[in-house]
């Protein structure tokens, strides 16, 4: 009989009789599907793995530290984490369409990855935490004509490599289970949706260091008290937006002039519908009221209560 225990001894037999003695490379994310095949691979091939890790400067507050302190820290994988802030930001100064925002953040993604794996020597094989879902999915990609989605750590296309896809048989919920038996912790393996463009598209229109610091710290508060008042669970995704525009507030006995915060918070089974999360008007009153007070330039706190349709998720 099937059990997760199983799974894990056949897939390390597999992969080990696929591998031999050659070497593996793998794009982590920081999400759930690429770093439990990080640790199921580690477990199966050590050494023989490599990892490499694009900070584009776009994750979310100490998301970085957390993955290396976590996935090499921990559980000893091998991974090189590249400081890549500069070249995204650089690339994106001046830009505020979302589509082009999406295209330049996926395709510097591919050519940091690239410059990346073209150092490394004698890599035959490219891991990947492709789902069972992405495989029936393909043939009908309804969300891309909306937006193109784009997900980190897709092959760059001139580079040849033979796949190895551990989790392609698997759900989300199975993927899950499995990183549970591989001994993960619950925060990584129960990790909301966080899209491959980053606070990229939670910046509404340009993007620039100062507006991106604003998105980061009401979105560690968010979360803080999300978990403080134990909804994580109940609530499928939840973050902040800056939409650009300020407006008039009064603090202390002076005029304000700063910019507004969105709080995006739904409930959803996959993603493709959504409803806005019922949150008590107590626990967003704290979250509004931290946010005006420790985050600098903020003066303004709203709450988006769409649906998924006519909404998106995500603003942008
Ligand atoms: P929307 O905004 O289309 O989002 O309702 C549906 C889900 O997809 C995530 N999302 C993305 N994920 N790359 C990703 O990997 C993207 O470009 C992207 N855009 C949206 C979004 O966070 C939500 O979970």
């Amino acid at each position: 009989d099937w059990t997760m225990d199983n799974f894990i001894d056949l897939e390390i037999a597999k992969i080990r009789e696929k591998v031999g003695d050659k070497k593996v490379l793998l794009g982590l994310s920081g999400g759930v599907d690429s770093s439990v095949v990080g640790v199921l691979l580690q477990k199966a091939i050590g050494d023989q793995l490599t990892c490499i890790f694009v900070d584009h400067g776009l994750l979310r507050k100490n998301e970085g530290d957390q993955v290396m302190d976590s996935l090499s820290g921990k559980f000893g994988l091998n991974i090189i984490r590249v400081n890549a802030q500069e070249r995204f930001m650089s690339k994106l100064a001046g830009v505020s369409d979302p589509e082009q925002k999406r295209k330049i953040i996926g395709n510097e993604f591919v050519y940091v990855f690239d410059d990346e794996a073209s150092k490394l020597e004698g890599v035959d094989f490219l891991a990947q935490g492709t789902l069972y879902t992405d495989i029936i999915e393909s043939g009908t990609k309804t969300a891309e004509t909306i937006k193109s989605h784009h997900n980190v750590g897709g092959l760059p296309e001139d580079m040849q490599f033979e796949l190895i896809e551990p989790l392609n048989t698997l759900f989300k919920d199975e993927v899950r289970a499995l990183g549970i038996a591989l001994g993960m912790p619950e925060s990584l393996v129960w990790r909301q949706p966080f899209p491959g463009p980053g606070l990229g598209i939670r910046v509404i229109g340009e993007i620039t260091e100062e507006k991106l610091e604003i998105v980061r710290e009401s979105d560690a508060i968010l979360r803080e008290e999300i978990a403080n008042h134990g909804l994580d669970r109940d609530v499928w995704q939840y973050f902040t937006v800056l939409p650009g525009f300020r407006s008039v507030g009064v603090m202390g006995d002076g005029r304000t002039y700063d910019y507004t915060i969105g709080i995006r918070a739904v409930t959803s089974i996959d993603g493709m519908t959504s409803d806005f999360a019922r949150i008590p008007w107590e626990v967003l009153q704290v979250i509004s009221a931290r946010i005006v007070n420790e985050v600098g330039h903020v003066n303004r706190v709203v709450y988006d209560i769409t649906s998924k349709p006519p909404s998106t998720i995500e603003w942008e």
